[in-house]
């Protein structure tokens, strides 16, 4: 099947046609920079804009950073507080014409790794992380993937994300090695919690992996996502497969 997938991100959106039986981009993706925090409306224009921008009339896969139930969004921790309420797959159906699954960016990317990427075959028990503007969370188990919070796990009264995601790192001015090894404490918490037997880091500076993997010292294999930062992208168009009610556009905006 070909399924357009978005990845919508703190900063971006960006967005490829996918190949879902092989987990290829069918073409180069398109990236669009959200440099302010847009509204809801503004966010349905830019996805329209990307649907428009390879001719897309097929299913669309979303990911979206925040929880997501129903095609209902429930949080949004790093984008406008007027998404939360917002019926987003609706949203985005009527924005772009098509039928839209909307679901969690981390799933989405989880599901990409567990199908096509570093853990293809792997059948125990993964945590993905993917560390962004925020930290996204998945739990993997025999095919079965597990949307969680756990960028929100309390530190200091502060969510996890505030001091280890990676966009903290660059706000915080921290060494690799000092980020790594704060990185490497809330891993290890964790690990004490859900005992993972892999964890997958995604997110665009598991490109960089080499810079600070040796700080954070974990118990189960670490390994760096396959798809870097375009699994959201893949995933999200996979998530199309398993959604039995796409949303369909509607011609009032809900
Ligand atoms: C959100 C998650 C999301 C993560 C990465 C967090 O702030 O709550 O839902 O997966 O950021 O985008």
């Amino acid at each position: 099947m070909k399924i357009l997938g978005i990845d919508i991100g703190g900063s971006a959106l960006k967005g490829a046609p996918v190949d879902t039986t092989t987990g290829r981009l069918l073409a180069e993706r398109f990236r669009v920079e959200t440099p302010t925090v847009v509204t809801p409306a503004a966010m349905a224009k830019i996805v329209g804009l990307i649907a428009r921008h390879f001719n897309w009339q097929g299913p669309i896969g979303i990911g979206f950073p925040g929880v997501v139930q129903d095609s209902r969004i429930f949080t949004s921790a790093n984008l406008h507080q007027r998404f939360i309420g917002c019926d987003g797959g609706k949203l985005f159906a009527t924005a772009t014409g098509c039928k839209v699954t909307l679901g969690n960016d981390a799933a989405a990317a989880a599901l990409a790794e567990m199908r096509f990427g570093a853990g293809k075959g792997f059948q125990g028990k993964a945590l993905l992380l993917t560390l962004g503007t925020g930290i996204g969370s998945s739990l993997c188990y025999r095919g079965i993937v597990v949307p969680t919070e756990l960028g929100h796990l309390p530190i200091k009264g502060k969510s996890a994300e505030r001091f280890v995601s990676s966009s903290a790192r660059k706000r915080r001015e921290l060494s690799w090695e000092e980020w790594g090894t704060e990185l490497g404490e809330y891993v290890q918490t964790l690990e004490r919690i859900l005992w993972p037997e892999l964890i997958i880091i995604g997110g665009g500076v598991s490109a960089k992996s080499r810079k600070f993997f040796k700080f954070v010292k974990p118990h189960a294999k670490m390994v760096p996502a396959k798809f870097l930062n375009e699994a959201g992208i893949v995933g999200a168009a996979l998530s199309v497969e398993q959604d039995k009610k796409l949303q369909a556009p509607t011609s009032k905006l809900p």
